[in-house]
């Protein structure tokens, strides 16, 4: 599911990101769903960070990542992941939440925006090579 929503990412780095969330379950939580057979279909990653665009506590709960599989979608298992994230960052002390999403990811935003989320800021990332001088 992690391939899915981050193609970008090698199967190698992945694995290296799970064991690190893995060894600090004090700054990392990550909730799957699954089916009645126990296929898994959905997961969201969510941290501790200090400081979030547009918030003015800390620390806040970031949810780094969503996803449900596609023929799952609009069934609100979304929702209920979120609602499990939020519960986690809430009994580490937060009293906000953030997230981020591509700009363009029109369903992203949706279903941000309907579970509560607010746009904070619309941000375009640069980069470029760095050759010899
Ligand atoms: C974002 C995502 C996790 C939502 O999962 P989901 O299981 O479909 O979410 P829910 O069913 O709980 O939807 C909650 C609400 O969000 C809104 N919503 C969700 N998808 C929407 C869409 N495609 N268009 C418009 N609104 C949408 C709806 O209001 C929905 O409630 P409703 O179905 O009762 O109208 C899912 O679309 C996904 O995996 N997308 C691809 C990965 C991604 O972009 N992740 C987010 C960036 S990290």
């Amino acid at each position: 599911m992690r391939l899915s929503l981050w193609p970008e990412t090698d199967e190698h780095q992945h694995r290296e990101e799970i064991d690190m969330m893995l060894s600090n379950s004090s700054r990392y939580c990550t909730f799957v769903c699954e089916t009645i057979e126990h296929e898994l279909f959905g997961f969201a990653e969510v941290s501790l960070r200090e400081w979030a665009e547009g918030c003015v506590s800390s620390p806040v709960g970031y949810l780094e990542g969503w996803f449900v599989e596609e023929n799952m979608r609009r069934r609100g298992a979304g929702a209920n992941l979120l609602n499990a994230a939020e519960d986690w960052a809430r009994s580490h002390g937060c009293v906000e939440m953030a997230s981020d999403t591509n700009l363009g990811n029109k369903a992203s935003e949706a279903a941000h925006r309907t579970l509560g989320f607010k746009i904070a800021a619309r941000v375009v990332a640069f980069r470029k090579d760095l050759g010899p001088r």
